[in-house]
């Protein structure tokens, strides 16, 4: 792995230092996962096992939105991970290799605008993903809560808490947007009321803050978590396991 020249200070990266080690990551784990929904795109048509929906699949199935097979995939859920603020720093240091770390120099190129222009532009609409996304994680619950349901009436399978534990995670994910952060705290100069007293609102926003803080965290486990949820009703489908029941 030939290392880059110096830094922006003129220092060359400390020797073994595995920069390089997080980008070449990304590249796999993003890689496999979009080659798998591709795969999913083309060549499977249901993500459905009795009262399991993968996520991949949903809303569309269950509540018969007709969308074409290609938009299962790459309608909201794709374009809100692919604008995220979080995934962008890894897609521009795994895929672009520009720049590949803090401390490495950026590329300079003449026409380079960074987002401000075509074609990275399109990337500061990631807020109105999020509003998108929020519709999509709604239905999401309701899907994870109907997986509780039997014809039986209530119970528990390991499918059921799969789905929840899979819905957590995303919620997770989204409401520790940065997008939603401004939009709790962005306007504001100042939260405090006359007598010192937080407002709900600064709570609020120290609580997002919180959670922004493990928003990459927050981004690996839930795309592994739709995955995972996806595999799993996918092996049911197809036989190669026995749903468990709890009760
Ligand atoms: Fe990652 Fe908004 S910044 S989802």
């Amino acid at each position: 792995m030939a290392q880059p020249a110096e830094t922006v200070h003129g220092s060359k990266p400390k020797s073994g230092s595995a920069w390089w080690v997080e980008p070449y990551l990304t590249v796999l784990a993003l890689g496999l996962f979009g080659v798998y929904s591709l795969w999913l795109v083309f060549f499977q048509h249901t993500g459905q096992f009795q009262n399991l929906l993968s996520p991949f699949f949903s809303p569309t199935q269950s509540w018969g939105i007709k969308l074409l097979p290609a938009l299962w995939v790459l309608w909201v859920p794709l374009l809100f991970r692919a604008t995220c603020y979080y995934y962008r720093k890894e897609i521009y240091r795994g895929f672009f290799h520009d720049p590949m770390a803090c401390g490495i120099p950026e590329s300079r190129r003449k026409f380079y605008f960074g987002e401000t222009r075509f074609p990275f532009i399109w990337t500061n609409l990631h807020r109105w993903f999020w509003y998108l996304a929020l519709v999509v994680l709604v239905f999401l619950w309701i899907d994870a809560i109907k997986s509780f349901i039997f014809p039986s009436g209530f119970g528990v399978s390991l499918g059921s808490v799969i789905m929840l534990v899979n819905v957590i995670l995303l919620s997770a994910y989204s409401l520790s947007c940065h997008a939603f952060r401004h939009l709790i705290g962005g306007g504001s100069q100042k939260f405090s009321c006359a007598d010192g007293t937080p407002t709900t609102r600064y709570k609020l926003w120290r609580k997002v803050s919180d959670w922004n803080e493990r928003h990459g965290l927050f981004a690996w486990v839930s795309m592994f978590s739709v995955w995972f949820t996806d595999v799993y009703i996918r092996l049911l489908i197809y036989g190669v396991i026995h749903p468990v029941r709890f009760f």
